[in-house]
């Protein structure tokens, strides 16, 4: 068909609506991605029974409620963070800590305290202690206290607390109030990478594309401050083979601080610490907050639906 013949479908289709009922921007949005998906139809030949295996791939997708890591395998989560970047951009706002993608497995709700906290609710057997630090600042390198950073990663299973009944509630989920200096430290483990459910819709897919569905070593935080826009971001442990491979696009550059090892006599000696462990530094840089951008509270679905 020709673009004027399609154009002619989506027209009659559009001439259904009631332009007093629905929504202008759905409309808007539907009927754009439903034009370009009828172009690709036609460009691509694509056959019948590929569009009705594509809707049974979509329900399945849906069913084992992986449509949160189907966005991060096509880069669309990462694609949202550029977007949010080049606004920012516009307005002035640069520098500070990169954001990065928030992934699906954030869940509100962690244990609160003040400066410290330990993220282990059951210990992990056999896992490199952790130890991380850090301050939190605005872009004129001034601490700020009371801010909250929310930190979750997952267990040396790949597996996240809550969505994984087996753990404890809220296993490795804490939010840490900066103190008076605007400092956070926590205590735990460094975690594994993981990858999507073996032979689920988003392994599928990324078979069929020739790539692999799997993330490197990484830790999540939110960072909020009154008064300064909420930071979404990621570290990643150092000397993940898959750092700059990772299957959600969500490594960027000063996202993966140094990590410097303690033995056992050092952390006696110099920490007053019983076991050997790892430590990481890193200041989380955040921006003011600026009237006419947008705003950097994503509101989405949390938890398991
Ligand atoms: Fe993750």
């Amino acid at each position: 068909m020709e673009r004027s013949q399609i154009d002619a479908v989506i027209e009659r289709i559009t001439s259904t609506e009631d332009p007093s009922k629905g929504s202008a921007r759905v409309k808007e949005i539907v009927n754009r991605l439903t034009r370009d998906l009828f172009y690709a139809i036609e460009d691509l030949d694509i056959q019948p029974e590929e569009i009705w295996h594509a809707v049974d791939w979509m329900t399945n997708t849906g069913r084992s409620n992986e449509w949160g890591l189907v966005a991060a395998g096509i880069g669309l989560e990462h694609f949202l963070d550029l977007r949010m970047d080049e606004a920012e951009a516009k307005a002035g706002i640069t520098g500070g800590t990169p954001r990065t993608i928030e992934g699906p497995l954030y869940v509100p709700g962690a244990p609160e305290s003040v400066g410290y906290a330990e993220l282990e609710t059951e210990p992990e057997i056999g896992a490199e202690r952790l130890y991380m630090q850090g301050q939190v600042k605005d872009q004129d390198g001034t601490p700020i206290p009371n801010a909250k950073v929310e930190v979750w990663h997952c267990n040396l299973k790949g597996m996240y607390s809550i969505f994984d009944t087996s753990q404890p509630p809220y296993n490795l989920r804490r939010s840490i109030i900066t103190d008076s200096e605007g400092k956070y430290k926590f205590k735990s483990f460094l975690p594994v990478g993981y990858s999507c459910p073996p032979g689920g819709s988003t392994d599928q897919m990324l078979q069929a594309l020739g790539r692999h569905g799997s993330r490197p070593a990484h830790i999540h935080f939110f960072v909020t401050a009154p008064g300064h826009r909420k930071l979404t971001t990621q570290i990643n442990i150092e000397g993940d083979p898959l750092i700059w491979d990772d299957f959600a696009f969500a490594t960027r550059e000063d996202l993966v601080p140094h990590i410097t090892r303690y033995s056992e006599s050092e952390a006696k000696e110099k920490f007053g610490i019983d076991e050997p462990f790892a430590s990481i530094n890193f200041d989380f840089e955040v921006h003011k907050e600026k009237e006419g951008v947008f705003d950097a509270e994503i509101e989405r679905t949390h938890g398991p639906r």
